[in-house]
């Protein structure tokens, strides 16, 4: 039987469609896993935001400095010293003079000024 010189160039023609598809579904796999990860990147970041470090330093650094020694507003070193703890709870969540309110959600304001008391 004589063969067909073509048959080989089929089969390597079939086999890579086979495989492009075969990738493509792969792809689709590795999407959605990429996908998952970023969620629960984003949980991480929450979680992580919540900490009174992180919050100081997405929101009050701006103003108070990344060691807390002031610029716009005052350094915040010993704070605890000069304020009672409600005082500050009071500046971060209803503002006072140029320092705008809201800077801390209220349910973590009792945390964040726990952690402002013990500023060096
Ligand atoms: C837009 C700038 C700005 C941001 C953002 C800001 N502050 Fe302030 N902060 C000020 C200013 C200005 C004052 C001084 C207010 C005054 O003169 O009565 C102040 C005062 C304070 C005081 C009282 C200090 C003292 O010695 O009496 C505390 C505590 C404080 N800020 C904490 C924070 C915290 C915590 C954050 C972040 C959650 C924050 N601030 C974000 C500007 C800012």
């Amino acid at each position: 039987m004589k063969r067909n010189p073509v048959v080989p160039f089929i089969l390597i023609m079939v086999f890579g469609i086979g495989l492009m598809f075969i990738l493509s579904f792969k792809g689709l796999g590795d999407g959605k896993e990429i996908a998952k990860g970023e969620g629960e990147g984003s949980e991480k970041t929450e979680v992580a935001a919540s900490k009174p470090e992180d919050i100081y330093k997405s929101t009050c650094i701006a103003c108070h400095g990344d060691q807390y020694q002031g610029g716009m507003g005052p350094s915040l070193k010993g704070v605890g010293d000069r304020l009672s703890k409600d005082e500050i709870k009071k500046v971060i969540t209803e503002g006072r003079g140029s320092m705008p309110p809201n800077q801390v959600k209220p349910e973590q304001s009792d945390m964040m000024a726990d952690w402002l008391m013990k500023l060096k």
